[in-house]
């Protein structure tokens, strides 16, 4: 009967010591989100939206497939992709109509991210 106190108190150290460690694990089991990077997220955004003129071997312009043209151009493409199609300069050229917005926003949270290779 005296082991009775000991066992119970034991059951509830050990659930009180479980239930804090899985709240603890609970919060910081969400990893926040990895920042863009040109390999996973903008590489296939460019290859879609800018071929064939900037890849390199089908189009004749500054090649975009490549990684160090796009970290040093990054603001001159966010400018023309956010013209308007009748504005000089627009990005993709001669296309009736604007990149979608998602689309745009993957170019400005990469370089928001810091303009990251992979
Ligand atoms: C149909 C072909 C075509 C497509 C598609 C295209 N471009 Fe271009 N791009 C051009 C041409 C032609 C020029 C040169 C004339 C000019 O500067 O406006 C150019 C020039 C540029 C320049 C200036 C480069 C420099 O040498 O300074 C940037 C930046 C640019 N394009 C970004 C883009 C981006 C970003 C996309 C994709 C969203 C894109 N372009 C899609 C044809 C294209």
């Amino acid at each position: 009967m005296k082991k009775f106190p000991i066992v119970a108190s034991m059951i509830a150290i050990t659930v009180i010591f479980y239930n804090c460690h899985s709240a603890k694990k609970a919060t910081s089991s969400v990893p926040p989100p990895p920042p863009y990077t040109y390999e996973t997220n903008l590489k296939v955004v460019i290859a879609a939206s800018c071929s064939p003129c900037h890849i390199s071997g089908k189009g004749n312009k500054k090649p975009y497939d490549n990684f160090a043209n796009v970290k040093t151009d990054i603001d001159e493409m966010i400018r023309r992709i956010q013209l308007n199609p009748s504005d000089k300069g627009f990005m993709p050229f001669r296309k009736a109509a604007k990149l979608s917005d998602s689309t745009i926003a993957v170019f400005t949270k990469w370089k928001a991210d810091g303009l990251i290779e992979k």
